[in-house]
């Protein structure tokens, strides 16, 4: 008898990644300028067939990428892009119908895996201010909740938590054995890290990616960090050679060039200078502390904006609605400079 999974085949996803050459990407948050060209020329100069013919190795990374992070392998899993870390996560750490806790809105793969895995998931929302309310997170950890998922800084919000809030929610965690997910995926972008918590402690997992600032979002390549009971089950899901050679090749070599890491973020912090002078410049209404993305309040209709950035501007940029006292507005990636003065350009034209 044929059979197919119900849940599966009811289960509502978007595949909007393609048909975005040709178009300033600022909807996905990758970095629309990515790596020096004379660097990606020199990585790939010693591509042999060799090289592509056999399966990649993944140790010689994965302890170069452990010493890097001042842990060892056993601390470390790689994964084709940090979204599929959080989904073994979500698989192994939580049943079915267990509940998991996250903040809304946020990375919307946290639900859906959700939904993949017949979980049950609850969203505590962001209040009118945009603020979180603590509280409110910490009263939806009950004595049944599974998985607490926070991310640092979070995406589209761009908010952050100081140490002691998490430590305070770290502690609730632990009296009532939830295991705790931080995605880091804008790491770099936002300095400040729970990564020791991950790897000096149990049943807390920090998930990163290559895919941002790093600018390897094309090679998929990102780690899930824990402790070594943890880090096995995740490894037990992934598949055979999940990662790919490109990928751990060009990680390999970023981990040695710190300049170009350093040049990386000082473009964004161009970027985003730039950006927030020009919006106050022009009373735009803009929100995000942290992360290489920002909330913008149009003047006008969000989605005569986002059509014509798209038509007329060939820029790509993310709509929301309703968000808190912003209601409806864009979400756009910070990318260097020149990027943010061509998008800063387009609005004021279109934004009328
Ligand atoms: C918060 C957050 N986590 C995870 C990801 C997934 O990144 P990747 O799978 O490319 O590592 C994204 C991508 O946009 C994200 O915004």
């Amino acid at each position: 008898m044929y059979y197919v999974d119900e849940q599966i085949r009811n289960l509502h996803r978007i595949f909007d990644q393609n048909a975005r050459s040709g178009y300033l990407r600022l909807d996905l948050n990758e970095n629309p300028g990515g790596l020096p060209e004379e660097f990606i020329k020199t990585v790939l100069s010693d591509v042999t067939p060799e090289f592509l013919s056999q399966y990649p190795e993944t140790a010689p990374f994965s302890k170069a990428l452990a010493e890097y992070l001042g842990t060892d392998s056993e601390h470390i899993c790689l994964v084709n892009g940090s979204a599929e870390g959080i989904r073994y996560i979500i698989q192994a750490f939580s049943s079915k119908g267990g509940r998991i806790v996250g903040v809304s809105p946020s990375y919307f793969m946290f639900q859906i895996y959700s939904e993949m895995y017949g979980r049950n998931f609850i969203r505590v929302s962001y209040e009118k201010d945009l603020r979180l309310d603590l509280n409110k997170l910490k009263a939806a950890l009950t004595n049944e909740t599974q998985l607490l998922i926070l991310l640092n800084p979070n995406n589209p919000m761009g908010n952050v938590y100081t140490m002691e809030e998490f430590e305070n929610l770290l502690e609730i965690a632990k009296k009532k054995q939830i295991t705790v997910l931080v995605d880091e995926a804008y790491h770099y972008f936002y300095p400040e890290t729970f990564l020791k918590y991950a790897l000096e402690g149990e049943h807390i997992f920090v998930t990163r990616t290559f895919s941002k600032l790093f600018s390897l979002a094309g090679c998929r390549l990102g780690y899930v960090a824990g402790w070594p009971g943890g880090i096995k089950v995740v490894q037990k899901l992934c598949t055979p050679h999940n990662t790919n050679a490109f990928a751990l090749k060009f990680a390999s070599e970023l981990l040695k060039n710190p300049d170009i890491i350093e040049s990386l973020i000082a473009d964004y912090k161009e970027g985003r200078a730039y950006l927030i002078q020009e919006l106050e410049r022009n009373q735009y209404t803009y929100q995000g502390e942290a992360g290489n993305f920002l909330f913008i309040q149009p003047k006008t209709d969000v989605q005569m904006i986002v059509e014509k950035m798209k038509e007329k501007k060939k820029i790509l940029i993310k709509k929301y609605l309703d968000v808190g006292k912003l209601g409806d507005c864009l979400r756009v990636t910070i990318g260097g400079r020149k990027y943010m003065e061509q998008f800063m350009e387009a609005l004021l034209e279109i934004d009328l």
